[in-house]
């Protein structure tokens, strides 16, 4: 059985996709082990435990640099046996001490079409706010693979979203979103399926 560990900075809408989606039986083989937040007051946190999900926050002022906590963070990781890591809403980056254990073990959803609109600062409104500014008539929602950079992983999925004349950043977050609550439960099926084959760049889904 996988074990999923989701890693949540806020309100957890992608969470709780992928724990409705664990519930509905959508995703054989795994099972959400535990959430984990950076910040206490996360309603991610809330939606585990109404779930009976393991959730837990550490805060970073406790460290002495990010390097340190990201090391704490991986030895709990290990210790309860996580397979799959699932980046929702995380709002700070891993450090190579984290990535090194889990390579090709962690995945992230990003709210636009990558390589575009992603990177240092490209979170939140600030990405649809980018999208409309420069006449894109389609965005959406891609799911990958966590590697150093960031947003720069392998791509494992993409959902198009059409971008439409009267669309403010905030239309615009909600279409993204809904299509982002169905891609990410499905590349975490795929992940626990083992049909996800990383070579270098790309991710080939094997023949279901
Ligand atoms: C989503 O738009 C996701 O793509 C991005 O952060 C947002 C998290 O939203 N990485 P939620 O907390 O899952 O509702």
């Amino acid at each position: 059985m996988l074990k999923i560990g989701v890693f949540a900075s806020g309100g957890g809408t992608n969470l709780q996709s992928l724990i409705d989606a664990v519930e509905a039986g959508c995703i054989k083989g795994g099972h959400i082990e535990v959430v984990f937040s950076n910040k206490p007051g996360a309603y991610a946190l809330k939606r585990a435990e109404k779930h009976n999900i393991k959730a837990f926050c550490i805060e970073p002022s406790g460290f002495k640099s990010a390097e340190e906590y990201d090391k704490k963070l991986a030895s709990e990781m290990n210790r309860a046996g996580i397979g799959l890591v699932c980046l929702a809403g995380y709002m700070k980056i891993l450090k190579k001490e984290f990535i090194d254990g889990f390579k090709g073990k962690i995945m992230n959803i990003h709210p636009a079409l990558l390589p575009s609109f992603g990177g240092k600062g490209m979170y939140g409104l600030r990405v649809h706010e980018a999208v409309i500014e420069r006449g894109c008539k389609v965005t959406g929602c891609t799911v990958h693979f966590v590697d150093y950079g960031t947003d720069t992983g392998p791509i494992i999925i993409q959902k198009a979203v059409e971008v439409k004349d009267n669309d403010t950043p905030e239309t615009l977050q909600k279409r993204v979103l809904e299509s982002e609550h169905r891609a990410y439960p499905e590349a975490v099926r795929l992940f626990a399926s083992g049909k996800l084959d990383i070579q270098g760049r790309r991710v080939r889904v094997v023949e279901e």
